[in-house]
């Protein structure tokens, strides 16, 4: 990790705004959907990601796991890539300005398009009653986090889309009902066979940290060991393997699995099914075991060397979070004179 000097962020083909939440491990589904993309992108962009902890807190956090995990997804995040020194690497709490927006749009956002938010549904359960305030209006702080640095680009896994469409909506309103075109529409960047990576138990159900079987997912700090096991046990099929696209239908776990198999490679499927075809799922499992530890591998090690430094990692983070400050005040400081708040003298 490079701690030299303070670059300041580079106007490029438009500017990226991405978070994640300090929940648990990061995994598969996370780096495949997510944080691979954003190494992808910054070359082009302007780039600034955030560590979601007020987004955590909707659901219970144990204080001390959350700034464990807070660092960890730090960590994990430049282990696999993402430059803190030409982009915004920062913790959303360390930036008031998402908050503060996201109070404004509380007021913009229509309780009916809350009501129609899949994942407070999933989330929430069946017991609505007792889901927090804040996870009912988690979408709205997430449009904040976004427009409060007027970000062109989101990318993303597919699960993030509808919050995304909402995200378009709340600029879209608030533009419209002050007449003054504050906010552009940010356009989701959602793309590869990485951007929905299932449960290895349950091809359709989506990888998650919340999944209580550890052996529905890849973390990012499993070992090789591990990795062999829960892919060995992943869920299959009596089928031989699919060798076209079509036969992934009704199949979600042989999908998944080749589908993560091309995400790891970076190739197109077809080229991926000539490969494989002809092979026994065992086989496939280990072919996709050593190319997981061949990726993952160099990632965790680094990620264990940076928990070692944690206040190096918390310089990062504050470095990062004096970027993003610098562009949020500004963009506040805009929407409250539109708004019609009385200046502060
Ligand atoms: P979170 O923390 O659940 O996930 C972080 C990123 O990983 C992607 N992802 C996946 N991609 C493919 N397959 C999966 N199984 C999978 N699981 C997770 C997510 O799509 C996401 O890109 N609400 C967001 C965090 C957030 C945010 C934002 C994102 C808060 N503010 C502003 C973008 C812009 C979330 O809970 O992500």
């Amino acid at each position: 990790m490079s701690t030299s000097g303070s670059t300041p962020l580079r106007p490029l083909a438009g500017r990226i705004l991405s978070g994640i939440q300090p929940t648990g491990n990061l995994h598969l589904g996370n780096y495949l959907g997510a944080i691979r993309n954003w190494v992808a992108l910054q070359k082009d962009f302007e780039c600034l990601f955030c560590i979601v902890d007020l987004h955590a807190i909707t659901v219970w956090q144990d204080p001390k796991d959350l700034i464990r995990n807070t660092r960890e997804v730090a960590a994990g995040m430049i282990a696999a890539g993402v430059d803190p020194v030409a982009n915004a690497l920062f913790v959303q709490s360390h930036v008031p300005a998402h908050a503060q927006l996201a109070w404004v749009f509380n007021c913009v956002a229509r309780l009916g398009w809350l009501n129609r938010m899949t994942q407070f549904k999933d989330k929430a359960g069946k017991n609505r009653e007792n889901a927090s305030v804040g996870l009912y209006v988690y979408p709205n702080l997430m449009a904040a986090d976004i427009l409060v640095y007027k970000a062109t680009h989101v990318p993303v896994g597919e699960d993030q889309k509808q919050h995304l469409e909402l995200a378009r909506d709340i600029a879209q309103k608030f533009n419209i009902d002050f007449g003054k075109t504050v906010f552009p529409l940010p356009e989701p960047v959602i793309r590869g066979p990485g951007m929905r990576v299932m449960s290895l138990r349950d091809g359709l159900k989506k990888m998650s940290k919340s999944e209580e079987s550890d052996y529905s997912r890849i973390n990012m700090t499993d070992d090789r060991d591990a990795i062999a096991l829960k892919f060995q046990k992943a869920k299959t099929d009596p089928l031989p393997l699919p060798t076209t696209p079509a036969e992934f239908e009704d199949r979600p776990e042989a999908a998944n699995l080749i589908n993560i198999y091309a995400a790891l490679t970076d190739r197109a499927l077809p080229e991926v099914l000539a490969e494989i075809t002809g092979l026994q799922f065992s086989a496939f499992k280990t072919k996709l075991t050593e190319t997981a530890v061949a990726v993952l591998g160099p990632i965790n090690a680094e990620m264990k060397r940076l928990m070692n430094d944690p206040t190096e990692i918390d310089r990062v983070l504050a470095r990062g979070a004096e970027k993003a400050n610098a562009i949020a005040n500004d963009v506040l400081k805009e929407v409250y004179e539109v708004v019609g708040f009385l200046p502060r003298h």
